[in-house]
C-alpha cells in the first residue's frame, strides 16, 4: 500500500482497530514479546505500533519507541501510554521505511501485521537492520502465503480486496526471509492451523540479503514453538 493510501486506511481503522483485530492479533504479540529475550535496559523498536496492542507486554525494565505512519493509530496508542503512565514508552509519527535513528540503536525490534502492509518490506528490512545492533533480536508477526495450493489460489483471488482494506496477503514467507537476509533460527505457527507466522531473527549485518547460506539455513529451522 501506498502511503497515501495508509493513512486514509488506518486513519479510518484506528477507532475500530482494537474492537475488531485484537482478539486475532493480541494472543500472537503477547506470545512472541514474551518469548523476546528483553534485558534490563535494552532499547526495543516497535515497527507500525498501531494502536498499541503490544504497549501491555513490554517490561518496564526497558525502554520501547514504536513508530507509525498513521496519526490516527498513533494517537490510540499514545492514549494507552497516558492512561497506563507506560514512562518507558514513546511513540513516534516515522516512517518504516526511512528510519530517523542512527545505525546500531536498539537491542531488539518487533515488528507485528506490518510488512504485508508497507510498500517495500525488504527497505523497511533494511532499515531494521540497520538500526537494530550486529546480532540484535528481529520478532516477526504476520501471515504469509499459504503454501497450499488451493488456499493460495482463494488469497490470490482475494489480494486485491485486502490491499483495499489495509494489507496483501501474497507475500512468500521463504522469499522475504531470503531477500531480508535474517537470520531467523526460530519459526513457527502458535497452531497447527494458523494465518500468522512467528519469526525470531538475529541481525546479520553482513548480509545484505539473498545470501544462499540464510536461506539454506531455512531447511534446519524448527516449526515447533518454544515451549
Ligand atoms: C495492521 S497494523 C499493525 C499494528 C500493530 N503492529 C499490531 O500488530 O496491531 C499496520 C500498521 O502499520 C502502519 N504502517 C504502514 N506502513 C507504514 C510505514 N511505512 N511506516 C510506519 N508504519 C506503517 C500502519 O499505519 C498500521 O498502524
Amino acid at each position: 500500500m501506498e502511503h497515501h493510501a495508509i493513512q486514509k486506511v488506518y486513519g479510518a481503522y484506528s477507532d475500530i482497530y482494537d474492537a475488531l483485530f485484537k482478539r486475532f492479533f493480541y494472543p500472537r504479540i503477547k506470545h512472541a514479546i514474551n518469548y523476546m529475550d528483553i534485558k534490563p535496559g535494552d532499547r526495543v523498536l516497535d515497527v507500525g505500533v498501531g494502536t498499541g496492542l503490544a504497549l501491555s507486554e513490554y517490561p518496564k525494565f526497558c525502554t520501547v519507541v514504536g513508530i507509525d505512519l498513521s496519526t490516527a493509530m498513533l494517537k490510540k496508542a499514545k492514549e494507552k501510554i497516558d492512561e497506563n503512565s507506560y514512562s518507558n514508552i514513546k511513540v513516534l509519527s516515522m516512517d518504516a521505511m526511512k528510519v530517523g535513528f542512527d545505525d546500531d540503536s536498539f537491542d531488539k525490534v518487533f515488528i507485528s501485521h506490518v510488512v504485508s502492509v508497507v510498500p517495500d518490506p525488504y527497505m523497511v528490512m533494511d532499515e531494521v537492520k540497520r538500526v537494530c545492533k550486529a546480532n540484535g533480536q528481529i520478532v516477526i508477526v504476520n501471515h504469509f502465503k499459504s503454501r497450499n495450493r488451493i488456499v493460495e489460489a482463494g488469497e490470490k483471488f482475494l489480494n486485491p480486496i485486502c490491499e483495499r482494506i489495509g494489507w496483501s496477503n501474497d507475500l512468500c514467507l521463504n522469499e522475504f526471509i531470503k531477500r531480508s537476509g535474517l537470520n531467523v533460527y526460530k519459526k513457527y505457527m502458535l497452531k497447527k492451523i494458523d494465518f500468522w507466522h512467528i519469526l525470531f531473527a538475529t541481525n546479520n549485518k553482513s548480509s545484505a540479503g539473498s545470501d544462499v547460506a540464510s536461506y539454506t539455513r531455512l531447511d534446519t529451522v524448527s516449526t515447533e514453538p518454544p515451549f
